[in-house]
């Protein structure tokens, strides 16, 4: 199965050297394309430097900051195109262990074929490595609320270390993809599930970034929450109106 590990960047110089390392070693099937929003940084240009070296590492320079949401279905387009069979997502400040690849692609090859498999954090055996209190109680309790906004039962939906089958994402229409941050995870989570797929998830390590910075912001938590009632709301009402048109029908 020819594979595509997707590393979107925004000022990620001082991470991404080590990730691309440890990637190569443990990973050496596998191609990676580096989505950068032409990181102020400079991230780009030494991922086009690293790249001119290796036939398997492949770079997409966009204009501006869009967004990880955007980043990564440029990816997934660029991927599909090249006639890729599985699409990988990973960080890359180190906190998706590039050890733990192989784990996630087992399972989109076991028996009962997932359609995405999620490295999870909140599964029993998945853990959090030197994260300060509050983004695990943020993590946890975002979760919840889409497990009970959308009715699913998939515990790490805001998860970014994950594998698709290509099948999956073309089942997906990708140019409607809006969200920008981090809910787009949930987003596309909630799509596989709505188009009839299957999740899977397997236990991670995820190890906060030694080096730089997070993204996140509060205008990612609020899109994230709002877009995922919206959904949630949106769902419960095609439920009833489906219901009651069942209702009607009955003599
Ligand atoms: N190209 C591009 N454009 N990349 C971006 C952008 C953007 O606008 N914003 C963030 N990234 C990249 C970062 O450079 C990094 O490689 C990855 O996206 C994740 O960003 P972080 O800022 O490191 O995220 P985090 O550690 O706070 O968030 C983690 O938790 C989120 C919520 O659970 C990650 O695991 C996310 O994937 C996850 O959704
Ligand atoms: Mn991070």
């Amino acid at each position: 199965m020819r594979t595509l590990v997707i590393v979107p960047t925004y000022d990620e110089r001082e991470s991404l050297p080590g990730l691309l390392d440890r990637l190569r070693a443990e990973a050496p099937q596998v191609d990676v394309l580096v989505v950068d929003d032409a990181s102020p940084d400079g991230t780009g240009d030494l991922a086009a430097a690293r790249a001119a070296d290796d036939e398997r590492l492949h770079v997409l320079h966009r204009a501006g900051k869009g967004g990880l949401g955007a980043a990564y279905v440029a990816g997934f387009g660029w991927g599909l195109e090249r006639g890729y069979d599985v699409l990988c997502e990973m960080d890359a400040d180190g906190s998706h262990r590039p050890e733990e690849l192989d784990r996630l692609l087992g399972r989109l090859v076991a028996d009962d074929a997932p359609d995405l498999v999620i490295g999870s954090r909140w599964v029993p055996g998945g853990r959090v490595v030197n994260w300060p209190w509050y983004r695990s109680v943020l993590s946890r309790g975002g979760n919840t609320y889409v497990r009970g906004a959308l009715g699913i039962g998939v515990r790490d939906a805001t998860g970014g270390f994950r594998a698709f089958r290509a099948a999956a994402l073309r089942a997906v229409d990708l140019r409607s993809v809006e969200s920008h941050g981090y809910c787009f995870q949930v987003d596309m989570t909630w799509r596989v599930l709505q188009g009839g797929g299957a999740v899977a998830e397997v236990p991670i390590t995820f190890v906060e970034r030694a080096a730089g910075s997070s993204k996140m912001s509060r205008s990612i938590v609020v899109e994230a929450l709002t877009k995922v009632t919206l959904w949630g709301v949106r769902h419960r009402w095609a439920q009833l109106r489906a219901a009651s048109a069942g209702r009607g029908r009955r003599p």
